[in-house]
């Protein structure tokens, strides 16, 4: 039997609310051992053992937070009697968390995220059976070199492309216009796609984790936003991520105050967008004098993550542009 870790940070799965209710309810309020107690079948699959490396409302989730997480992980998956890695999580940042584990962990066993919509008092919790299926997908040997992957409604993700699209439904996730790397039927895996996109072992982020990660800020573009918000933020941030409108744009406005704390701070800008799916090219019209780093298909959020760990190698706007090509 393969030997498969918990690691446990909290979220809706260990929710606890009014029993029955599907919502008001606090996440991060039991243990993951509770959890895998109600679910006696999930035995049969593997050798399981659990960490509780944390128990918050993912929310609180931050960059101390996530090299923490990505620290013991590569701890443990060094481990030659470990096969693979589940990690629970909640539901509201479990992608820019799958994404960091995507950039950091240096191993290419499985590494699958889940968690769930309802809290683990509700009828019909969707948690269980998410944590189910996710230790299943880690003992699969397909599942090897496939980047860190979220399970969630028989569906598989990848870290990198995982987004949340519903705030309400079970069925919370999507992954752009990529579709999904496969599904499940129970505890069976069905791959079908693959990520080209660099991660895990190949990713020059998981060969040595920073001890700390610099500030970098995300500004929504709306139209009529007030240009100084760049100008404030950048005196306390070494880059800001604009989530643009349309193909990651903003006012004429916007441009020159851009220009101005490019010039004059140093600041580095990431041109994403605000629309969900689509991919944000350089354009010399938004951008004329070459300060920004497009963010091809990652949110305003994913952008952020991969900058914070580009900026501990490399602050080369050309070296730059090119991670953000090839993660
Ligand atoms: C959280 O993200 O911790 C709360 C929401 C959820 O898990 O669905």
């Amino acid at each position: 039997m393969k030997h498969i870790v918990v690691v446990a940070t909290g979220g809706t799965i260990a929710g606890i609310g009014e029993k029955g209710k599907t919502v008001v309810y606090h996440a991060g309020e039991i243990r993951v051992a509770e959890i895998l107690s109600s679910i006696p079948s999930v035995q049969h699959l593997a050798h399981i053992t659990e960490e509780q490396l944390m128990n918050v409302d993912s929310n609180e989730m931050n960059e101390e937070n996530w090299l923490f997480l990505a620290n013991r992980i590569n701890e443990l998956i060094q481990r030659d009697d470990v096969d693979g890695i589940v990690v629970t999580h909640g539901t509201d940042t479990i992608e820019e968390t799958a994404y960091f584990l995507n950039l950091t962990i240096h191993s290419d066993k499985p590494v699958v995220m889940t968690g769930a919509m309802r809290p683990a008092s509700a009828t019909s919790a969707d948690g269980p059976y998410n944590l189910y299926q996710a230790i299943a997908l880690a003992t699969c040997d397909d599942a090897r070199n496939q980047g860190v992957m979220v399970l969630f409604s028989n569906t598989i993700y990848s870290g990198r492309d995982i987004q949340k699209v519903n705030n309400y439904k079970i069925d919370a996730f999507d992954q752009k216009s990529f579709g999904c790397l496969g599904y499940m039927q129970d505890e069976k895996v069905y791959f079908f796609s693959k990520t080209f996109k660099t991660h895990t072992h190949d990713s020059i982020f998981s060969e040595h984790l920073p001890e700390k990660l610099p500030r970098v800020a995300i500004v929504y573009y709306y139209g009529g936003a007030d240009a100084h918000i760049l100008e404030y933020l950048s005196a306390s941030h070494e880059a800001i991520i604009i989530a643009g409108s349309g193909n990651g744009n903003y006012s004429k406005e916007w441009m020159n105050m851009i220009d101005h704390c490019a010039n004059e701070k140093g600041t580095i800008f990431v041109r994403a967008s605000r629309v969900p799916l689509g991919i944000v090219f350089n354009d010399h019209v938004f951008d004329p004098h070459e300060h920004c780093i497009a963010a091809n298909t990652l949110s305003a959020q994913k952008a952020r993550i991969l900058l914070s760990l580009a900026l501990t190698q490399t602050h080369d706007i050309n070296e730059l542009k090119e991670i953000f090509r090839q993660y």
